[in-house]
């Protein structure tokens, strides 16, 4: 849908730039959605979207949920994301001088927006980033000087989530013997995989890149692979969403064979109505922003707050475990969704700093 006022309104953030970069024919779009508790920071997502007004939408979705990741993290920063619309692929050359462009426009930004990795990029792009955009770069290489790649903390979130839920679901967090069905076994999908193994959790998976699943097959022989197009029907205890988003909707819903979701795919639901349609279905869904906040809280209080790593990957668990849990007493006493208990914990955050200032 093309951008409106009433989009604008509904999203409830500050600015949304938007930059034609002339030598690619890319349109960088960055959503700063809050830059008033502390500044906006989030992610550069960079890929070939079916048409423009996908991008916008994700840009402005993506940065909204950075807002809410970082209140629930009690973290004072606010939420922003970057999306490179692709009209072509780019050669390493050309993506190299892009990054450079683009570390320009954060300096323009003068510290109102910070950015790390998403879909599309990785620390090394970051690397090259700073060359240009120093200071303003999170998720550096280690070489580099940054605290590396932030699937790391965001596998361990994913993990203290499915932990919670299945202490709620099963009264034990103990995953030995648990059905996991992964889907998309990429950056945080394969650290995800292997904490659950130590666990003697049962592990499924899937995966559209066939060079991979064969590896992980022959790398850990006990998984079970399953193709993408079964993702629906698996019966398993916990369905772990490590792909993409809207993968939620009144289709599949209906067709899951799980008790509970738990992954970390940004913005799984596809409609607000979906989490009414899984609470009807009895599956405990765990707000995507919620169990995987793990990334920005653990990169962003390595690099910016000097906490050491161990203690910022045991700080990520500690906050997901305890604020899931909150919402899922809080979802079940009102007989409410979790979303609807997520989204009051959240509001009731940012409230703390901004009396209704910000639209999440
Ligand atoms: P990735 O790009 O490394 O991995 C995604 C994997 O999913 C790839 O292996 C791909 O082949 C597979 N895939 C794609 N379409 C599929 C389909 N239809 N069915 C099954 N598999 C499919 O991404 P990464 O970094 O592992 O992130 C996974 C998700 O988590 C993304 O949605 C990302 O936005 C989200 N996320 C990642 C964070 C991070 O720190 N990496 C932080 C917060 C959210
Ligand atoms: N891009 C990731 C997310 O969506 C993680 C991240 C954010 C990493 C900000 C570093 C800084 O949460």
């Amino acid at each position: 849908m093309p951008i409106s006022k009433e989009i604008m309104e509904q999203w409830g953030g500050e600015t949304l730039i938007t930059h034609l970069d002339k030598e690619t024919q890319s349109i960088v779009l960055i959503g700063i959605h809050s830059s008033q508790i502390g500044p906006a920071a989030g992610g550069l997502r960079m890929k070939k979207y079916k048409n423009l007004e996908d991008a916008v939408t994700d840009v402005l979705n993506l940065s909204q949920a950075m807002t809410s990741k970082f209140a629930m993290a009690n973290m004072k920063w606010g939420g922003g994301k970057t999306v490179v619309y692709l009209t072509r692929d780019l050669d390493t050359t050309e993506r190299e001088q892009f990054f450079m462009r683009f570390g320009e426009i954060l300096q323009s930004l003068q510290g109102r927006y910070y950015v790390g990795p998403d879909v599309g990029t990785s620390s090394e792009d970051m690397d090259i980033i700073y060359k240009t955009g120093k200071p303003f770069v999170f998720s550096r290489t280690v070489k580099a000087g940054g605290a590396g790649s932030s699937s790391v903390p965001t596998a361990y979130g994913v993990y203290a989530g499915i932990k919670t839920t299945c202490k709620f679901l099963f009264g034990t967090e103990r995953l030995e013997g648990r059905t996991i069905f992964i889907q998309g076994l990429g950056n945080v999908g394969q650290i995800l995989l292997k904490i659950l193994l130590k666990e003697n959790a049962r592990v499924i998976f899937t995966d559209t890149n066939p060079e991979l699943v064969d590896r992980m097959l022959k790398e850990e022989p006990t998984v079970q692979f399953l193709p993408p197009d079964k993702s629906y029907d698996v019966a398993c205890d916990i369905f772990a969403p490590c792909a993409h988003g809207a993968i939620l909707n009144a289709t599949t819903i209906n067709q899951l064979k799980c008790k509970g979701i738990v992954g970390a795919a940004n913005n799984q639901l596809s409609e607000p109505e979906d989490a009414e349609r899984l609470k009807i279905r009895g599956i405990l869904y765990a707000p995507d922003y919620m169990v995987n906040l793990g990334g920005a809280m653990g990169i962003t209080a390595i690099e910016a707050e000097g906490v050491p790593e161990e203690e910022s990957i045991e700080n990520v668990q500690k906050t997901i475990s305890e604020t899931l849990a909150e919402i899922y007493i809080n979802a079940k006493s009102a007989d409410t969704t979790t979303v609807e208990a997520a989204m009051k914990i959240t509001q009731k955050r940012l409230e703390k700093y901004l009396p209704n200032k910000i639209g999440i």
